[in-house]
């Protein structure tokens, strides 16, 4: 997706060779015009597909999700990581392991917001080992919804998280895919022509 590829390069702010910071438009300050424009993308990407919701994980991947929500005409659905006052209800429950800061968290999502007949795309911010998105999917696997696929905003390719993803059978959907953050600078995997027609 050119324009998010434009922002990362022109916003973005590589830390390190393996961390992208980009809390200009997307994990601080939120770019809602971009983020139509990213829910619009992964509308084009998963139509075809009877989306009946889209689940992702607090806080960074709502804004995304959300907006993907309002294209494909689904409701959103986050999963927590900390437990909520008014959560009283059963839920299903995995633990990620984040290798980025070293711990693990329980996330989960109550049972209620959550059929047997869903398909589900799940969407998130960033897919750097893929764990968030795994346990996404066992969430969902737990519930006996169907995962369609994968949408992730920004891809770091050169991270094990695509592979362990399709290796288990998902589709994975990235709208930029940084093959290395080198020497401070952002290189975009080779692509085939867009999916959008815009
Ligand atoms: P994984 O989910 O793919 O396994 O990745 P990992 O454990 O390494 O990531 C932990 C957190 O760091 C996640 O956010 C993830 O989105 C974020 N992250 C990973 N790589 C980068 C990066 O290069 N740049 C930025 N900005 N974030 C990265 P989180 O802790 O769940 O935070 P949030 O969603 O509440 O913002």
């Amino acid at each position: 997706m050119e324009k998010l590829k434009k922002a990362i390069l022109q916003k973005g702010k590589v830390v390190s060779k393996d961390v992208l910071k980009v809390d200009s438009f997307l994990n601080h300050t939120i770019d809602p015009l971009l983020m139509k424009q990213i829910g619009e993308e992964f509308y084009f990407r998963f139509k075809g597909e009877h989306v009946t919701k889209i689940i992702t994980i607090e806080s960074s991947g709502i804004a995304p999700a959300v907006m993907t929500g309002l294209f494909l005409n689904a409701p959103v659905v986050f999963a927590r990581k900390k437990k909520s006052l008014t959560m009283t209800d059963d839920v299903y429950k995995e633990t990620v392991f984040s290798y980025t800061k070293q711990e693990y968290t329980d996330i989960t999502i109550s049972k209620k917001q959550i059929s047997e007949g869903d398909r589900v795309l799940i969407i998130d911010d960033f897919l750097a080992n893929g764990e968030a998105a795994l346990a996404l999917a066992k969430l969902m696997k737990q519930s006996n919804a169907t995962v369609i696929g994968i949408g992730i905003v920004i891809e770091k390719s050169f991270q094990p998280g695509r592979n362990k993803l399709i290796d288990k059978g998902y589709r994975v959907d990235s709208l930029a895919r940084i093959a290395s953050m080198e020497d401070g600078k952002v290189t975009f995997v080779e692509e085939k022509a867009e999916i959008h027609p815009k």
